[in-house]
């Protein structure tokens, strides 16, 4: 049995103006301090008022948001008791206020116990979640994941289940027009990964490959402009939606050898999601090559990408995407994301072990031994194309 979920996704410009059609008493709003400064805060008490409800914010949530501050954050809402949560701001924004939302609403389930099999959690009696991304790029306003971080035990812990998904997300270009190019360009490596990953990995089905093959198009299309130029408001609503198509895509589907990777060098070096999922993008086409040859084929047709004869689709798109990230600044290799050679080196073989736990990695067409995957990192950082 599969399913496809999906919240009300609200887009365009004035999207925010769903918040004013409500209907509640009390909204607690969680996000962070550069939030606040940036006014957007303000913006969404507006809408918020004029429905006649009224708002608290939790403004404490930090990047790669702990279970610490989970909890923290829970304790308030038990306080204000809110029919509404309304979460702004980026990835971990969004997943601290998931995490928050079934802890609220289920006392007797603690957020680290969350997992796929919990058939009926029952959220939505006590309140609903509003996700408002202000960057476009991680889709977590529609997918029914989580990362929080236990930093008493100093681990990362993935958690899944698909009640966990907001009931409304409000994709609302205003909100990245401040996201500086860096964070622009890092964050849209993390969407077209999540749309060549949802399409080619081995869950990809028919209600997920429609929606990756057009955020890979948008993206290609739209994102050098959004780095570009921030004011270039066409291109950041363009990009705005294919964050959260992709989203909507690999988030029913699954992200692979990029994430696992990706995750593994982020992990050890603190290389920003994004840029290191996007590096390891066309290394991991390369590698994967003839598993999904017909595949790559389908997104360089989808990308009008000429592949000449005697020539496989997985290295010109591979190389697609290397000229796009050389044009949004982006590194192609592990080295030119400034990682010296000796630590590198000595990271090798916790690297090797991120990876094989990593779970993205089951789903990838094709699986890397350990040898292989040392291999991969090896290749990856000298900006070798793969050709084993
Ligand atoms: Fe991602």
């Amino acid at each position: 049995m599969w399913y496809f979920v999906v919240p009300e996704v609200v887009f365009g410009e004035d999207a925010l103006s769903r918040l004013a059609e409500l209907k509640g008493k009390s909204a607690f709003i969680v996000t962070d301090k550069n939030i606040v400064n940036l006014g957007f805060i303000d913006k969404v008490k507006e809408q918020l008022s004029q429905a006649g409800i009224k708002s608290n914010v939790f403004d404490e949530v930090e990047p790669d948001p702990s279970l610490q501050t989970v909890r923290k954050g829970v304790v308030l809402m038990n306080q204000y008791q809110p029919d509404w949560i309304v979460a702004v701001g980026g990835g971990s924004v969004m997943d601290a206020a998931k995490s928050m939302r079934v802890e609220y609403e289920r006392p007797d389930i603690k957020a680290e116990e969350i997992n796929p099999f919990i058939s009926d959690l029952g959220l939505g009696t006590k309140t609903k979640l509003i996700c408002i991304p202000t960057t476009s790029g991680t889709g977590a306003e529609v997918t029914f994941a989580v990362v929080l971080t236990d930093t008493a035990d100093q681990r990362k812990l993935g958690l899944i289940n698909c009640e966990i998904l907001s009931d409304i997300a409000i994709v609302d270009p205003a909100f990245t027009v401040a996201m500086p190019p860096q964070i622009t360009s890092d964050t849209g490596m993390d969407a077209l990964t999540h749309a060549v990953e949802g399409f080619s990995c081995t869950w990809k089905n028919d209600f997920t490959d429609g929606l990756c093959i057009r955020a890979t198009q948008l993206i290609f299309q739209y994102l050098p402009r959004a780095v570009k130029n921030g004011q270039d408001m066409e291109a950041r609503e363009k990009m705005h939606n294919a964050a959260t198509v992709a989203g909507i895509g690999f988030g029913n589907s699954l992200a692979a050898l990029a994430h696992a990777t990706g995750h593994s060098l982020g992990a050890v070096f603190h290389t920003p999601h994004g840029r290191a999922v996007g590096l390891f993008l066309p290394y991991t086409i390369e590698f994967i090559g003839d598993a999904r040859e017909e595949l790559w084929t389908e997104i360089a047709y989808a990308l009008k990408l000429e592949v000449p004869k005697g020539k496989k689709a997985a290295s010109v798109l591979a190389q697609a995407i290397r000229d796009l990230s050389r044009n949004i600044k982006q590194p192609l290799s592990i080295k030119e994301a400034g990682i010296p050679s000796d630590k590198f080196n000595s990271s090798m073989e916790k690297l090797i072990d991120n990876t094989m736990a990593d779970g993205s990695l089951i789903v990838s067409a094709r699986v890397p031994n350990v040898a292989e995957t040392e291999k991969f990192f090896r290749y990856a950082y000298e900006g070798k194309s793969i050709d084993f």
